[in-house]
């Protein structure tokens, strides 16, 4: 595999949809690749016209992708890994490839029995705030520990897009519901703020703006100070004052408790994702 920072160095995603796209978009913007060196692919590849005229090299033809890069990053649903995989399995070079799969749901080993088992295989779990390079990946590689010009290809690759964790693998659905989910959780509550915002005075795109701006900053602040919630919310929570009443109001309605048990639901879900025998 040629040096993960050199031109030489190529991606392939394939299954270029939300994710894949996003990875891609974001290993761009990073400013450490360039679109030439990462290949997308699809069944259908139509929909990517758009990023074919910004230079990446886009096709169906998964084998050839795999020829043609050192890096793969596998990015189908969870129903579409077997078969894919079954493809592009007689094209691996254990000495060449690192293939990253981001693929809910799918353990590594079967991911490795896919494989043949000697092309070093990791998963990742990034979230579509990579296309902006506000992703955070968690990594597993199982009990192989990567050898170091496999870690240093793989931090460089998704620490373009935000920060890397690396976790055990046993800790991937965890990773998965709140990482990746957890943009839509986010998302939603941003959409509630706005809603209310409107409710109480504002245009549908002010309230937007604003709902999403405190949001942003409310998660600025934890991520620097580093303190917890709470001690945050001590300082907004006037005695006698609006934001404890709203903020106990929301605990009456069951609001921590919503996010919690939506937590858990999705892990169940996750978990059923994907059966080798399926
Ligand atoms: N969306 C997220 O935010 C997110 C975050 C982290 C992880 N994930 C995981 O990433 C995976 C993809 O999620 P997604 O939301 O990106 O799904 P998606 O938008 O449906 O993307 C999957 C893509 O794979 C393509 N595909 C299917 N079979 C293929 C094959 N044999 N060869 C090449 N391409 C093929 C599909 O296009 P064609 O039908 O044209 O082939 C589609 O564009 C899932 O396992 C998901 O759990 C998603």
């Amino acid at each position: 595999m040629p040096a993960s920072g050199t031109k030489s160095f190529r991606i392939a995603v394939l299954g270029a949809g939300n994710i894949g796209t996003a990875l891609a978009r974001g290993l761009v913007r990073s400013g450490r690749f360039l679109p030439g060196q990462i290949a997308l692919t699809r069944r259908n590849p139509r929909p990517l016209d758009g990023l074919r005229k910004e230079g990446f090299d886009v096709g169906s033809d998964n084998v050839r992708a795999v020829a043609n890069s050192d890096f793969i990053i596998v990015a189908v649903e969870p129903r579409q890994i077997k078969s894919l995989l079954q493809e592009v399995r007689p094209g691996l070079k254990p000495a060449r490839h690192v293939l990253a799969s981001v693929v809910s749901g799918v353990g590594l080993q079967d991911i490795a029995k896919l494989t043949g088992g000697k092309t070093p295989v990791l998963r990742a779990m990034p979230n579509i705030a990579a296309a902006i390079g506000e992703s955070i990946t968690c990594v597993a590689y199982g009990k192989n520990r990567p050898r170091p010009e496999t870690a240093a290809a793989v931090s460089r690759v998704f620490e373009a897009v935000g920060p890397v964790l690396e976790i055990d693998e046993e800790q991937m659905i965890a990773a998965t519901v709140i990482g990746a989910c957890g943009i839509a959780f986010f998302l939603r509550a941003i959409r509630a703020a706005s809603q209310g915002g409107i409710e109480v005075g504002f245009h549908s795109q002010d309230a937007l703006r604003i709902a999403a701006q405190t949001a942003r900053g409310a998660a600025t602040l934890l991520l620097q100070s580093q303190d917890h919630p709470e001690s945050e919310i001590d300082r907004v929570t006037t005695p006698r004052g609006c934001t404890i009443s709203g903020l106990n109001q929301m605990e009456h309605e069951g609001f921590s408790s919503a996010m919690i048990k939506g937590i858990l639901t999705s892990r169940d879900k996750a978990s059923t994702l994907f059966k080798i025998d399926g």
